[in-house]
């Protein structure tokens, strides 16, 4: 997901406001933050063993329960369409446990019966015990990071498995029962060819997966990769070769039946990653555990409006062991007499009240990342606010001219040769 501004300190009270609209496709993201070790070129928010003094696993999971419970309190909880458990590595959690966050959510909101429920794996942790214990606990959809099939990228990255391990570990997962595989992969690493970036590409398609992300190396301020490029010891990256590596992989994986639909991701008919194509589509979503963002629609004081105007969207306390803290107190009022009022506790970090215009202009930058595009007239008037005002008709009308954008009543869309450019074209519409 795309970086969001960090916005105001959180109340104290850590409650969300009233009027809060959950009328609307509601899903949940489950932030994980536990790595085994911290990959070169990666800036999450995560942390290792030794960082934090052990994985409290169990610690953590009571945390998101009682921000379940939370979260279920403050609003009119309605059926999760999906779910999505992201890292870090989810993996490091046992079955019991992300079972056990699954019947809690179960419990407080209900699971949509057809809900999609994601867990984002690392190869290592594959084994056919562990995935029959997936299966088991309610996960519907595997994704794992495969990066690359060459030795000498996965190096680059700082990668602990082995070439063919992530293609093993899929089979696995499939062998098990998954319908639902994705793999990650990433493209434009220092030193990797053309050829290399086929390999990988046509390795992937070897697991028979039903979705693929590819994604252009980001070489992150403060991660190892970005010291040991500053330092020489590794080459920077090629613009233009991952421009061109992004061209093999449409090329690759529209000839093998898979179909682009959105920036970095494609499926076959029927896999798309529904969690992900709902965030896009600005549905609401409900953020648990350390750093997770969540978006809540809410209604003006005074009743329902026919359609959300605003918006609330906060992010949690980004440290684990403070996020923790925060949750287990269940957010709770606690007395501190020495100050002579009420403080409570919260596992927001910060938060911010998002104005409709500010959710349209959202929504059309989420919206031109996706080949369906965004229907500018419906989410307007869903809105309340005007869709085509004149400075944006003009945008519009120029990008189209340049063969930047696809204007089909109200729905506007990136065409296939601009896609590359679609933040740059959303900015323009602006
Ligand atoms: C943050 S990881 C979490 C899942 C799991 N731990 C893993 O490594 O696959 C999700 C995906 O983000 C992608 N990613 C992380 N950092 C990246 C970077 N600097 N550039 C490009 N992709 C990145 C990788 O493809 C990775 O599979
Ligand atoms: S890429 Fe995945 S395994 Fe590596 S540090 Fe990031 S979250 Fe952890």
């Amino acid at each position: 997901m795309p970086a969001l501004p960090d916005g105001d300190p959180a109340p104290e009270d850590g409650r969300l406001p009233d009027g809060l609209d959950w009328s609307r496709p509601l899903r949940a993201y489950v932030h994980v933050p536990f790595c085994r070790a911290r990959c070169g070129y990666c800036d999450f928010n995560t942390y290792t063993a030794g960082e934090l003094g052990g994985f409290d696993t169990a610690g953590y999971v009571a945390g998101i329960g009682q921000e379940i419970a939370l979260a279920a309190r403050v609003g009119q909880p309605q059926p999760l369409a999906s779910v999505f458990f992201g890292g870090g590595t989810p993996s490091l959690l046992s079955a019991d446990e992300l079972g056990g966050v699954l019947r809690q959510l179960d419990r407080a909101f209900g699971l949509a019966d057809d809900a999609e429920v994601t867990m984002e794996v690392n190869p290592e942790d594959v084994t056919p015990q562990a995935a029959a214990a997936w299966l088991d606990a309610g996960i519907t959809r595997i994704s794992l990071g495969m990066q690359s099939a060459d030795l000498a990228a996965l190096t680059v990255l700082d990668r602990k498995h082995t070439p063919g391990g992530a293609v093993r570990a899929a089979e696995l997962v499939q062998a098990a029962g998954f319908g639902h595989v994705s793999l990650d992969l990433i493209y434009g690493i220092p030193g990797q060819s053309d050829e290399s970036w086929r390999q990988t590409l046509l390795a992937a398609l070897s697991a028979e997966p039903d979705h693929i992300s590819a994604y252009a190396l980001g070489v992150e301020p403060g991660t190892a990769l970005a010291r040991k490029v500053a330092r020489g010891e590794i080459a920077s990256t090629d613009p233009d070769r991952a421009a061109a590596q992004y061209d093999i992989a449409d090329e690759t994986l529209a000839a093998h039946g898979f179909q682009w639909y959105e920036i970095s991701n494609w499926a076959r008919p029927g896999g798309e990653c529904q969690h992900n194509l709902g965030y896009w589509r600005g549905h609401d979503y409900v953020g648990l555990g350390c750093a997770a963002y969540g978006t809540i629609a809410l209604v003006r004081e005074g009743g329902r409006l026919p359609a959300p105007a605003s918006a609330r969207r906060y992010r949690n306390k980004t440290d684990p062991q403070k996020y923790m803290a925060a949750a287990l107190e269940g957010a709770r009022a606690k007395r501190l007499e020495d100050k002579g009022r009420d403080e409570r506790s919260t596992t927001e970090g910060s938060s911010e009240d998002l104005d409709p215009e500010t959710r349209l202009r959202e929504r059309i930058m989420l919206g031109l990342r996706v080949a369906e595009g965004v229907d500018l007239e419906a989410s307007a008037a869903e809105l309340g606010v005007v869709g085509w005002t004149k400075e944006r008709r003009r945008s519009a009308d120029r990008l189209g001219k340049k063969g930047h954008l696809v204007i089909e009543g109200g729905r506007l869309r990136v065409p296939r040769d601009a896609w590359l450019f679609a933040d740059g074209i959303s900015a323009e519409l602006f």
